[in-house]
């Protein structure tokens, strides 16, 4: 456990072992954005449970960036005192707390979609997953993203999150901009690896001349989009590899997209049974080239595999086994290694949208899940 227990840093901050709970939408905030009671109990629950570093659900940048109901907002200044109160009581109880930004693109869940005037992406073409027609965005319109996204860090750190992280990962708006699949355009945003991920360098640079040189900035990536006419592994490196030049404070490495697993290959939310770890060779040959930790997260649950990765990489992060043992770390910690007692049903993900974030298994050992 030892190695669990040792502290690393993300920029300046120190945090306090090597267990992360990735970022996992709740459906927990109001219409307009804000987070419900329960959901500041749920993170903080998370925070009291051990977690070293805490990255909320995705944040929508704007309206138009929400990808799925009831999802946290920082699209205005409203939602900077409600979850300045989340981002106090987790800091009371020793949370980091990271804000995860997002813009969807044409990503969106079919529950939301009849709120959306239209959808956007790089290239105009019909949404591989869902057959809807995306516009495709013009030159404004990226800039005006790429300042939403400045606006939406600085309200971020106003609440008193510790850190951002930019969602870069699961087919979402920078993920489309990156494959090749959905981005056509011939313009500085289209082309070679570096012309696809001008999008993701503009955002950083947003956002660090927004929130200052001490405020850290992670990304989620997606090394493999999961099907072989989208993003991979070998161009994710070379995106690694600038984007930590240009100071990005920690990588966390996913893979799988929606599109991915449509395509006959797979999502990033594999169900089980799989591989426990099924990205770490993606995490690997990135941590391989850049000075910044590296995350890795799929299917870890096993603690004494995760030493052992741990042996490779900085941090390793979860998510369904949080919601079903918010205190895994707890535990572990407390001399019971056996590993987390989620079984990957995924049933998670429908109670998002019918009553907010849970385990259908929660309190229930093992052996009854
Ligand atoms: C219910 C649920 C919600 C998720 N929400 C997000 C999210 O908001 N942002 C994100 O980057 N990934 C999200 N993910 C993906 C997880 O962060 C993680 O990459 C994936 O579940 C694999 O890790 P695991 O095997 O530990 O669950 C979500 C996954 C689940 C199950």
């Amino acid at each position: 456990m030892d190695i669990i227990l040792q502290t690393w840093n993300i920029g300046q901050i120190e945090i306090k072992n090597r267990l992360v709970r990735s970022a996992t939408v709740e459906g927990l905030s109001t219409e307009d954005g804000r987070p419900t009671q329960r959901l500041i109990d749920k993170t903080t629950e998370l925070a009291i449970g051990g977690v070293g570093l805490i990255i909320a659900g995705t944040a929508y940048i704007s309206f138009e960036g929400q990808a799925d109901k009831n999802t946290t907002g920082l699209h205005n200044d409203h939602v900077i005192q409600p979850l300045s109160l989340m981002c106090w009581v987790v800091r009371e109880a020793g949370g980091i707390l990271v804000s995860q930004l997002l813009h969807c693109g044409s990503t969106v869940d079919l529950e939301i979609l009849d709120q959306k005037e239209a959808l956007f992406g790089p290239s105009a073409i019909l949404d591989p997953v869902t057959n809807f027609p995306v516009e495709e965005l013009s030159k404004d319109h990226i800039h005006k993203i790429i300042n939403d996204y400045g606006k939406a860090a600085i309200r971020a750190k106003k609440a008193g999150f510790h850190a951002v992280q930019i969602h870069a990962a699961h087919g979402y708006l920078i993920n489309q901009f990156l494959s090749k699949s959905r981005n056509h355009r011939r313009d500085q945003y289209g082309g070679s690896v570096k012309n696809r991920a001008l999008l993701l360098y503009q955002v950083y640079e947003e956002i660090r001349g927004a929130v200052g040189p001490d405020f850290p900035i992670m990304v989620k990536m997606s090394a493999h989009d999961g099907f072989s006419g989208g993003v991979m592994p070998e161009e994710s490196v070379e995106v690694a590899l600038t984007l930590d030049t240009l100071g990005i404070d920690a990588i966390e490495v996913s893979a799988g997209t929606p599109e991915g697993e449509k395509a006959g290959g797979w999502d990033h939310i594999i169900p089980a049974p799989f591989p426990e770890g099924s990205f770490f060779k993606y995490a690997l040959q990135i941590k391989d080239k850049v000075e910044c930790p590296v995350i890795t997260v799929e299917g870890w649950r096993d603690p004494l595999k995760i030493m052992k990765a741990l042996e490779k990489i900085d941090a390793v992060s979860m998510s369904r086994p949080f919601i079903r043992e918010p205190d895994l770390i707890k535990r572990w910690s407390g001399g019971d290694l056996s590993p987390a007692q989620c079984i990957s049903c995924n049933k998670c993900l429908e109670l998002i949208s019918k009553s907010g974030l849970g385990c259908i298994f929660h309190n229930k050992k093992r052996d009854a899940g």
